[in-house]
């Protein structure tokens, strides 16, 4: 078992908390690789060979990267069969005005409907101002944003947004889900789970059945099958 983060990172905090995503998830029973799109293209991905998948992407000037999604375009069948989750990186949910703050969300969701993606995990962190890293113009673009959002326009120092705790949750519940996903439990809790219980059953008996060339088994007989249960 095996999963990939695939990042789109302007500025390296994506890249950094792309990173912290593999590398709990690794410690959490799932081995994760990182892609970066800016390095290999996207159609270089041997997904398949994956069984789960992050894609995350920061936000610039009201957009995700678009190599994201192509990924999405490119791999849209494969992705819908395997565990997925999907992270933003923005500024706009730290702000001051209720609009920005769901603009990362309306974002995210155009995103994955016009790829009909539909990820089993998603979210937004909060990312950076890393002002030392801007070239003139972008920094005092930066610092107007920052002004009538209510973030820091030190222009001397970089401030980091990010809550490493959320990152870290956001991947040890994805990890999680993906080793339920590998592993679901065969025989569920006794009697809550008695209907799965039942069915699971059955599926046992029915391969054993098949494995011995006997069909016989399961034909029909519900007494039996339940006496099996019981
Ligand atoms: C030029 C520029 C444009 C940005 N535009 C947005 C934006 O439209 N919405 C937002 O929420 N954050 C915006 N941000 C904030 C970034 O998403 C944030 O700095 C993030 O940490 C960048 O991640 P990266 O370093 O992985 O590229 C912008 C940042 C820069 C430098």
């Amino acid at each position: 078992m095996r999963a990939i983060v695939i990042f789109a990172s302007c500025e390296g905090q994506t890249l950094r908390i792309a990173h912290r995503i593999a590398q709990t998830m690794g410690k959490h029973g799932v081995p994760t690789d990182t892609f970066d799109v800016a390095k290999q293209s996207v159609t270089e991905i041997a997904l398949k060979t994956y069984d789960a998948v992050v894609l995350g992407s920061s936000l610039h000037y009201g957009e995700h990267d678009r190599r994201i999604e192509w990924c999405i375009r490119e791999h849209q069948r494969y992705l819908a069969k395997i565990p997925t989750a999907f992270f933003s990186v923005c500024l706009g949910i730290l702000s001051k005005n209720e609009q920005d703050r769901h603009a990362a969300e309306d974002v995210t969701d155009e995103l994955l409907s016009r790829n009909i993606f539909n990820p089993s995990r998603r979210t937004a962190f909060a990312g950076a101002l890393r002002y030392s890293e801007y070239g003139w113009l972008k920094k005092r673009i930066m610092r107007h944003f920052a002004e009538i959002s209510g973030y820091a326009t030190e222009l001397a120092q970089d401030y980091e947004y990010t809550d490493w705790q959320a990152v870290e949750a956001f991947a040890v519940d994805f990890a999680e889900y993906v080793l339920r996903c590998r592993h679901p439990d065969p025989i569920g809790p006794w009697p809550a789970d008695a209907t799965r219980r039942h069915q699971c059953h059955r599926q046992c008996v029915k391969e054993r059945s098949t494995q011995l060339g006997n069909d016989t088994v399961i034909a029909g007989d519900a007494q039996t099958e339940n006496a099996n249960v019981e």
